[in-house]
């Protein structure tokens, strides 16, 4: 025994078989911090920390946080209560537990989160990932560890790339970040504070990336930003080039048979990416696209540097070159100064663009931006009613839309296991989940058939022919 021991001390990392570690992650926000709850159990994988379901079995917990809106923070600090008294019960045993708070809650709250709940071992940043095993070491030899700084360096290049196996047990589809944080400072946004100035990750590190995936049985990649099309490179000829070009090289790659990307912002709505969906089989019919209000006025003071007309004239062109692209987006309801008519505003807009599927929000008021300053603030109760209003109306078009799929011959990516056992399920190219029956192939598998039934949130469908 005492042998092994040493051994595992000499290379510092745990020898073959020695018992393994394991981590939880639990994941909040967006798909960012789902992918990079990826990154870093595969980064931690490399320090002999394998992953667990089970938050009871774990003796490296992580929380990988959203600061967006408030009760986002708020369940962090529940959660972390609870964890506490399970880190009580094994303080003493041979498998103490660490526990960590990553992502944006951590970035902006920092020590705070260490002040507030003293079982917090960790507290990092979404910059400083690559670092984080050797920070998990650190806390437990020598106590709480506070990492938000803005790493000057790379930290992609910093992480390690997914192993194939890593990649084999998650399916066929993945997220890629190519760019992250945000410089455009919506005034009610705290997203530019917690991820940092917009950069793009550079173009071989993309196209590798991508590759890997691909060799591993990934077909759909879904290219990750917080502003995913302010993305901006330099092609392996030297040449400048944006989103859209982006896209006609990964398309290159063979055996990607789907392209998406995702958030994009109206002002990066370039022609060069328009031009990609009218080009390329494999980009995917589906653009997200948040407006957020109907009102000029609302826009202005949110600082999103565009009107109304002028998303539904971005809208008009993509959809002039790609008919059948499904739009979607984001709504807040209730930013301050929002009377009845901006509201009516919100509601047009809608109406006007038509969305496949919308999410909504309630406005929530962030520290440290300009909109929690802001005067007339909206009350509750008025925003509860609108919310209400424009979810009803945003329910009926997505279900008009799924019913517009009906009686189509559609191709679906199967990715996984039905709830019957004779049931796959996958998606269409527009995202939405569909039921088809197992007989017709294999997860991995893209095939073609036509829509029989349309419910809210899915489709069900038969074999083509
Ligand atoms: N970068 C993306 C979205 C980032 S956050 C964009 O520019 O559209 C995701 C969504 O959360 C936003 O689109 C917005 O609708 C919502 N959101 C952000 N801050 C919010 C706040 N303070 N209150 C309510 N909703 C908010
Ligand atoms: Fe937030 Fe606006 Fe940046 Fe989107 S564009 S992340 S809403 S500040
Ligand atoms: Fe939330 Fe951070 Fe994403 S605040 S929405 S996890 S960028």
């Amino acid at each position: 025994m005492q042998i092994e021991k040493d051994k595992t001390e000499q290379s510092g990392h745990p020898v073959a078989d020695a018992p393994s570690k394991k981590v939880f992650i639990k994941t909040w926000g967006c798909q960012m911090n789902v992918y990079d709850s990826t990154r870093m159990q595969d980064a931690l994988e490399g320090d002999g920390y394998t992953p667990t379901q089970d938050l009871d079995d774990a003796d490296l917990v992580l929380l990988n946080t959203c600061h967006i809106r408030e009760k986002a923070a708020e369940k962090v600090y529940s959660n972390l209560g609870r964890i506490r008294k399970l880190k009580q019960q094994r303080a003493g045993t041979d498998r103490p537990m660490t526990i960590g708070v990553t992502g944006c809650v951590a970035q902006a709250e920092g020590e705070e989160i260490i002040r507030r709940e003293r079982a917090v071992d960790l507290v990092v940043g979404p910059q400083t990932y690559h670092r984080l095993p050797e920070i998990v070491a650190k806390a437990i030899t020598s106590g709480p560890q506070i990492d938000t700084e803005y790493a000057v360096e790379d930290k992609f290049e910093h992480m390690p790339l997914a192993s194939a196996k890593q990649v084999k047990s998650r399916g066929v589809t993945a997220f890629l970040t190519v760019q992250e944080g945000c410089d455009k400072f919506c005034t009610f946004c705290v997203v530019p504070y917690t991820r940092g100035a917009e950069i793009s990750r550079p173009h071989a590190q993309i196209i590798t990336e991508a590759k890997s995936l691909v060799d591993a049985g990934v077909r759909e990649i879904t290219l990750l930003g917080q502003n995913v099309n302010a993305w901006h490179g330099i092609d392996p000829k030297g040449s400048e080039m944006r989103l859209g070009e982006l896209l006609y090289d990964l398309a290159e790659i063979d055996g990607i048979n789907r392209l998406r990307y995702v958030t994009s912002h109206p002002k990066d709505m370039d022609d060069g990416l328009i031009e990609a969906h009218r080009d390329l089989d494999c980009l995917m019919p589906y653009l997200h696209l948040p407006v957020q209000a109907g009102s000029d006025k609302i826009l202005k003071s949110m600082n999103r540097s565009h009107t109304a007309d002028e998303y539904v004239s971005i809208i008009d062109r993509v959809r002039e070159v790609r008919p059948d692209i499904a739009i979607s987006g984001d709504m807040i309801v209730g930013f301050p100064g929002e009377t009845d008519e901006d509201f009516e505003a919100t509601m047009e807009i809608v109406r006007r663009t038509n969305y496949a599927q919308c999410y909504s929000f309630k406005y929530s008021m962030r520290p440290g931006t300009p909109g929690a300053e802001m005067e007339d603030q909206v009350e509750e109760s008025v925003k509860d009613e609108r919310l209400a209003r424009l979810k009803a109306l945003l329910t009926e078009q997505q279900q008009a839309f799924n019913a517009s799929c009906v009686g189509k011959t559609i191709d679906v990516l199967l990715e996984k296991r039905g709830r019957e056992a004779n049931q796959l399920i996958g998606r269409s190219p527009w995202l939405q989940g569909v039921v088809v029956p197992s007989h017709l192939g294999t997860i991995g598998d893209t095939v073609r058939v036509v829509v029989t039934k349309a419910n809210t949130n899915s489709l069900m469908a038969q074999a083509a022919g």
